[in-house]
């Protein structure tokens, strides 16, 4: 065809047009309205409504929260939006509300959250900023995700910090003595996951700041897990630092998240990567002779210059999201979800070894397991072309498998997994 200079404009908008209208369905989606419901974390019906506000593909199952949380729809489309004021009208900012209310989301101070791109840079600003030395001892567990090990052991590697760990007990209880079991007079930290990656049991962080506070540590929180999956409260927490990301359990955009520094430890915790918004302002280069001034009188002093609109404005809307459902509601059907996987992997009998805590308060929405007498590798990838999808668990030779599941997901895509199981085992 030939493609005159008013075809191609009529093709080129149409396309365009295509690519930003949604679906009938998927429009209706963007509205929260049909969230605001009272429903209990068994009514199918309105959970099964939730999943139409994903794009997530319907012919296969999600299983995977735990490593990246798709988005709705109200959150990509209020990251367009960001991005378009940028691109259209040349507007410069748009993060600044974003503290405040991932602050009132996580029980915490506006001047107390600092904007990353992930956990894993909360985790370096944290374990860099720290005051230790040579022979300072770190507790840490033996489950630990690559971005909560890697950076300790690079202290390790270059200052000589000394590194225990503890792997956590099948109850809370059990986990702080194990803990406290560790501490001596050369320990200087705790860093320890909220919920570690391997299995999904949630630690009694509350009771392990309590013994750390009590110890006169320095307590940091791999929080990669926590906000989106339980109700938080970092003030009354009581840890120093809580490092955590908006792309998992919050179901925000990839590539955000936030790092938690408690104001009167703000002085403590030293920066390194400074820039535009992580000074006071009162410096001057042309003044002789130069003086930097001070820092931010907030955690702005643990980042700075250009963030991206889009992204934040995406990270607003994942709130507005949660809150318009009420995360107490949230955390009650994820809670019934991972019970429901629990119970379905115990019928299988013995084959069968369930690693997470059957403990109430050591579990939520996330369990691993082993099948006795098949390679995880081989299961993990046999599961993927039935189009079921969950995660190996190769780290800390633990090698076993890992199921999370999130609003979106139903109860028949936990039984598709049980199926593939029940096939495996024969
Ligand atoms: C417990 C834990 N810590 C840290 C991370 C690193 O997160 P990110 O990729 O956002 O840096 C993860 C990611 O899965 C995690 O599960």
């Amino acid at each position: 065809m030939k493609t005159n200079r008013r075809s191609f404009i009529k093709h080129s908008s149409a396309a365009l047009m295509g690519s930003l209208l949604l679906q009938n369905e998927e429009a209706s989606a963007v509205t929260l309205d049909s969230l605001k419901n009272n429903a209990a974390a068994d009514d199918e019906a309105f959970w099964k409504n939730v999943r139409k506000h994903f794009p997530l593909a319907n012919d296969f199952a999600y299983l995977n929260n735990g490593t990246m949380g798709p988005s709705p729809y109200y959150v990509i489309e209020a990251v367009k939006k960001g991005m378009m004021d940028g691109d259209q009208f040349g507007n410069y900012g748009g993060w600044e509300n974003l503290h405040a209310k991932l602050a009132a989301f996580v029980g915490a101070d506006e001047k107390e959250i600092a904007l990353t791109h992930n956990v894993t840079d909360g985790i370096n600003i944290a374990c860099w900023g720290l005051p230790l030395k040579k022979g300072d001892e770190v507790i840490l567990t033996t489950h630990e995700h690559v971005g909560n090990a890697f950076p300790w052991l690079n202290r390790q590697h270059l200052h000589g910090i000394v590194i225990r760990t503890f792997t956590p007990a099948p109850t809370a209880s059990e986990t702080l003595e194990r803990i406290a079991s560790l501490i001596n007079k050369k320990t200087r930290v705790l860093a320890i996951p909220h919920i570690p990656c391997t299995q999904g049991q949630i630690l009694p962080a509350k009771e392990i700041c309590k013994l750390g506070r009590d110890k006169g540590l320095f307590i940091f929180i791999d929080g990669a897990h926590g906000p989106g999956m339980l109700p938080l409260n970092l003030k009354e927490m009581d840890c120093d630092m809580y490092a955590s990301c908006c792309h998992k359990w919050m179901m925000g955009p990839k590539g955000t998240g936030f790092l938690y520094v408690k104001k009167d430890f703000q002085q403590t915790l030293q920066t390194y990567f400074v820039g535009g918004g992580s000074d006071n302002a009162k410096w001057n280069m042309a003044k002789i002779p130069v003086e930097m001034g001070d820092y931010a009188d907030s955690a702005h002093r643990y980042y700075g210059g250009t963030q991206s609109s889009g992204l934040y404005k995406g990270v607003e809307a994942s709130i507005e999201f949660i809150e318009s459902i009420g995360m107490t509601r949230i955390h009650e059907r994820i809670k019934y979800l991972g019970k429901y996987t629990q119970d379905q992997l115990l019928a299988l009998g013995d084959r069968i070894e369930l690693l997470t805590p059957t403990e109430e308060q050591s579990r939520c929405s996330v369990n691993g397991f082993r099948i006795k007498g098949v390679d995880y590798a081989a299961f993990y990838k046999k599961a993927a072309e039935a189009k079921v999808r969950i995660r190996m668990v190769p780290e800390n030779g633990l090698n076993s498998l890992r199921v999370s599941t999130h609003i979106y997901n139903r109860k028949e895509e936990i039984d598709l997994l049980i199926d593939e199981i029940k096939k495996a085992i024969g």
